[in-house]
């Protein structure tokens, strides 16, 4: 397995495998890989000849106050278990290496070291203003988009990035960032991206709750308490199987309930699969809940999908 970490020694392996006809197969990763992960990595390896797996934490998708400074970097032991999997290459580039030095919108009479400087600074997605984006509208600014502003955005423009560095036949994603797997679904297909995008079911802890790098951050009892949102969502789609088609009541029911158990939540929505809002009183054939929610600090997002039989 190579471990590379520049765009241009990257291009040179990616060249040779296309020069072989060799299908790639590739999972973006922001690295302090899990089960979760590793399932995608497995799914990858199934799919095509070479995997390519990047570890890269973006700051384009970060916004002021989130948790790109403490994000955990753990790439000796990400390496190790990519080893593992018959992963071939690990791209794990720097941020200078993604968002190079022109790129940043640097005030006049910057020298070039004090440019430097900024980038080594960089604690957020503030910082980078000068790069092209890539805007996936209307879905992009509902749900995590609406509590996270600019957050799909820096997430499609370096999967766009990292598609045009990789190559991939097929790319994977999982299923626990829904959100972000319709927004990447929209841009390659309005925008040509000639990429297979797979996504794997969520891969869950023994109490139900959704594996997460973030789960890091929560304490035993936290990691034990925070297993109620998935208790939330099994609730509804368990009401929806009824028959209950009062959407709006069960949302309201579920989000007081994580509350009143400590949470401060942020949304709980029961959505068509393209997350268009259902007409209440109106039963539809496939849902998905969607919830986030704060234990302490940390933001846990979950969805649970229902196919309601007829
Ligand atoms: O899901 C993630 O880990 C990130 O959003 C991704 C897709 C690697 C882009 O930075």
């Amino acid at each position: 397995m190579l471990i590379i970490h520049t765009v241009s020694q990257l291009k040179e392996h990616i060249s040779r495998y296309k020069q072989d006809a060799r299908t790639i197969a590739f999972v973006p990763t922001m690295g302090n890989l899990h089960e979760g992960h590793l399932q995608l990595v497995s799914m990858a390896r199934k799919t095509a000849d070479i995997v390519v797996c990047s570890i890269f934490v973006n700051p384009l998708q970060f916004g002021a106050g989130e948790d790109f400074d403490k994000y955990p970097k753990t790439l000796q032991a990400d390496t190790e278990k990519l080893q593992s999997l018959g992963c071939n290459i690990v791209f794990a580039p720097s941020v200078e290496e993604i968002y190079p030095a022109d790129d940043f919108s640097v005030t006049q009479g910057q020298t070039a070291l004090s440019k430097i400087t900024a980038r080594s600074q960089i604690t957020a997605r503030s910082q980078i203003t000068a790069q092209s984006q890539i805007i996936v509208p209307g879905i992009s600014d509902i749900l995590e988009g609406k509590s996270r502003p600019g957050h799909f955005t820096g997430v499609a423009t370096i999967v766009a990035k990292l598609f045009n560095m990789v190559q991939p036949d097929t790319a994977v994603f999982g299923e626990k960032d829904y959100q972000q797997l319709i927004v990447i679904k929209r841009f390659v297909k309005e925008l040509c991206f000639p990429v297979n995008i797979l996504s794997h079911p969520i891969v869950r802890e023994k109490n139900g709750l959704a594996m997460s790098s973030r789960n890091g951050y929560l304490t035993e009892q936290q990691k034990q308490q925070a297993a109620l949102i998935y208790q939330q969502l099994q609730k509804i789609a368990r009401e929806l199987m009824a028959g209950n088609t009062d959407y709006l009541q069960l949302e309201q029911a579920a989000f007081e309930s994580l509350n009143r158990y400590g949470f401060r939540t942020d949304y709980i929505k029961i959505r068509h699969p393209d997350l268009s809002q259902p007409v209440a009183s109106k039963a539809s054939r496939e849902l998905v809940i969607l919830a986030a929610a704060y234990l302490g600090n940390t933001r846990l997002i979950d969805n649970l999908g229902v196919e309601l039989k007829r």
